[in-house]
């Protein structure tokens, strides 16, 4: 198997691409939420079976003779699969890994579980919990009644467990949460969570067909802008606890985007057993299909073929974009994320649909003080 897994390693550096460093794996379609903005689209229990927990095991032990670093576990919700506590201590116990997250809304957890996961004796895992506002009634707009009560109460015992600094809230923004990121912040800090994640609404899967749910405006985020630029207290604890992406472009505008996303170093593989080269390119043709039930290395070998052209794709569009052209951020951002702009666009060649959000931030400039409320 090592014997295999080294030619297809050899066969990816010829391709032009670079092997897999971070897989996502949809252990379930099934969810217990029906959440508004559901990218994947995910379905109740009852009508999306589990990926059998033989086949997720083998799959991991195959990535990881192909050097993975990271193992993401998600769904639908990870929680409703019946071995997925079995599953993640697998993955915990694999030798060269360096993470395993869990990506979960954390509604179900219970005392019993928060102890197994306590057991667990692996610095690398970390829990990733679904949050969309600071307030119930925000989140619960996306996620369902009752939501934010049961994942905050997951989160509570998690905290109370000694797990807080392995958790990672994550939020996705849309208009009409995104004012509450301070308030968010600040809930977490007080109850002792590591970290805080927010990401952009995709409007793909559910997100693209409901009139319920938009994308923060520019004006939006340049006020948080202005916020962090004028309250010392928000500012202090973002740097502590928060990931947010309109910050971490302003501060990153002038830095070159390295060489590009080069796609293969995140595949995702769903619960439909078909794998794409990243999270964000879940493409019909893209698709490598019936990985549950053939070995990774001949699957791998056959994708490559079907994602050959994605690097160069992408190189070009940082160059080619019109859009792109006057943009003080075009070096860091070169177009932004190519699977956001086709599921924008359907088109790989356009920028993606953040494109008005990032040009706000990177030509933001901090508000000019009044000379009466300047300190001497
Ligand atoms: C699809 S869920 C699956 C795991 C788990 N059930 C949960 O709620 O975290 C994984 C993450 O994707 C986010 N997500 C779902 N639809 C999205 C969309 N249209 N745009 C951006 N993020 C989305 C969720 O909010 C969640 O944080």
């Amino acid at each position: 198997m090592k014997a295999k897994m080294t030619k297809v390693l050899d066969s990816i550096i010829r391709a032009g691409l670079r092997s897999p460093k971070i897989v996502t794996l949809m252990v379930t379609n099934g969810c217990n939420l029906s959440c508004l903005h559901c990218w994947p689209e995910s379905r109740s229990c009852g009508t999306a079976p589990p990926v059998p927990a033989d086949t997720i095991r083998r799959l991991i032990g195959e990535f990881v003779l192909l050097g993975v670093e990271e193992i993401c576990l998600t769904g639908g919700e990870p929680l409703t699969h019946p071995d997925w506590f079995e599953i993640l201590s697998f993955a915990c116990r694999q030798p060269g890994l360096n993470r395993v997250r869990l990506q979960t809304n954390a509604t179900l957890l219970t005392e019993v579980d928060i102890e197994a996961l306590g057991s667990i004796d692996f610095k690398g895992l970390t829990m990733q919990v679904s949050l969309e506002g600071a307030l119930a009634e925000t989140n619960d707009r996306v996620r369902g009644p009752g939501s934010f009560e049961q994942a905050f109460r997951g989160l509570k015992f998690l905290a109370e467990a000694g797990l807080g600094q392995q958790v990672v809230v994550a939020f996705t923004e849309t208009q009409h949460n995104f004012a509450e990121l301070p308030r968010l912040l600040q809930l977490l800090d007080g109850l002792g969570i590591g970290r805080l994640v927010s990401g952009t609404l995709v409007l793909g899967g559910r997100a693209a067909h409901s009139d319920q749910v938009a994308p923060p405006t520019p004006a939006q985020y340049r006020e948080l802008l202005n916020l962090y630029h004028s309250d010392p207290q928000f500012r202090s604890r973002y740097k502590k606890l928060g990931n947010i992406a309109a910050f971490e472009w302003f501060t990153g505008k002038s830095c070159p985007a390295s060489e590009g996303c080069i796609c293969i170093e995140t595949p995702y593989i769903n619960a439909d057993g078909e794998m794409y080269p990243c999270l964000m390119l879940p493409i019909d043709k893209l698709a490598a299909k019936d990985v549950f039930h053939r070995p990774l290395d001949e699957v791998l070998l056959e994708a490559l073929s079907l994602w050959a052209e994605l690097p160069d794709l992408n190189r070009r569009r940082s160059v080619e974009l019109e859009a792109c052209k006057n943009c003080p951020g075009r070096l860091h951002c070169a177009g932004g994320c190519m699977g956001r702009a086709y599921a924008a666009t359907g088109d790989f060649m356009n920028v993606e649909d953040r494109c008005a959000l990032r040009k706000s931030v990177y030509s933001w400039e901090a508000p000019q003080e009044s000379p009466h409320t300047a300190k001497s």
